[in-house]
């Protein structure tokens, strides 16, 4: 699906260009796409710097992500991912620099998912997804929301069980049901699947893409690797020393066929834009 969506901002005038959200066709393995754009946030980075004492980690860094896109953000250990998703969703401010992310709701909401799914041990499966909502007793509006975002991540029957009980992954599904309840229109994910076995990543990955193309939110997802990254994502980035260093769109239909010449040629360009620059002995 082809969609218009603000290239800056800023400025005098505002530029408009096609932009392809990787939404090929009106399903994806089975899975309805969601209506336009209207879920997703734009963000607009202009001039984004942070520092920690002296170190420079984020260096007047522009970006700019249309509403509704799934962007990876790839890059060598230290290089700063977290600390960009940390800024996007609020959690940290900028040192120097502007962070925008707007969408049509009234309300725009920001969600972030980690490598740990941070769980309350003390609480149910249910309680804990509610979480998500803000503070508040379980009334039965709010667990019917809750119980339409286990759903989506296939715990529609584990509601009232104790975290402890699960496998990782299903804790880490658990996690993104209690980002999701609020339907949020940025959804950041910082390496949610590092902690899981490669049988299990495959299946969340599979999961994570039918919920972007079901409910539009915008998605920036930090990984390691560069597989993930182009099997998911509509674009990606290569962060270093504190810049975009490379910004590839990956065009490849939907669903994807994973080992396929196209990706590896990407993955392939991706690896040597992280490792090639380096002075560094891995
Ligand atoms: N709160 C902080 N105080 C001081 N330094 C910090 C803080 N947070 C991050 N840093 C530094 O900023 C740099 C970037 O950290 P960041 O966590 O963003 O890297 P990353 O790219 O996510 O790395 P990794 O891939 O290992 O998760 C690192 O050198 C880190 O030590
Ligand atoms: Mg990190």
């Amino acid at each position: 699906m082809t969609v218009f969506a603000r290239v800056s901002a800023v400025g005098p005038q505002e530029t408009r260009r096609p932009v392809e959200t990787g939404r090929a066709g009106p399903t994806l393995r089975g899975v309805p796409a969601s209506l336009g754009t209207s879920a997703g946030a734009a963000i607009t980075i202009c001039g984004l710097e942070k520092r920690f004492g002296d170190k420079v980690v984020l260096d007047k860094l522009d970006l700019t992500v249309p509403a509704g896109q799934f962007l990876a953000v790839v890059g060598r250990s230290g290089c700063g991912k977290s600390t960009l998703l940390r800024l996007l969703v609020g959690l940290d401010t900028p040192t120097a620099g502007t962070i925008d992310v707007s969408s049509s709701s009234v309300a725009t909401q920001s969600r972030i998912v980690f490598q740990e799914p941070r769980l309350l041990p003390w609480e149910t499966v249910e309680q804990n997804v509610s979480v998500g909502l803000g503070e508040g007793r379980l009334t039965p509006e709010r667990r019917e929301k809750v119980a339409l975002a286990l759903a989506e991540v296939g715990l529609k029957d584990r509601a009232t069980e104790w975290p402890s009980v699960l496998s990782g992954g299903q804790k880490q599904r658990v996690a993104l049901a209690r980002a999701l309840v609020s339907h949020p229109q940025l959804l950041a994910l910082d390496e949610p699947l590092g902690a899981l076995d490669a049988l299990t990543r495959i299946t969340m990955q599979g999961l994570i893409e039918r919920v972007w193309f079901a409910q539009g939110m915008t998605t920036v997802l930090v990984t390691h690797d560069v597989s993930e990254a182009v099997a998911l994502a509509d674009r990606v980035i290569v962060l270093d020393a504190g810049r975009v260093t490379l910004d590839i769109d990956v065009k490849a239909p939907r669903p994807r066929e994973r080992g396929s010449a196209d990706l590896a040629a990407l993955e392939g360009r991706l690896l040597d834009a992280i490792f090639g620059v380096a002075d560094v002995v891995y």
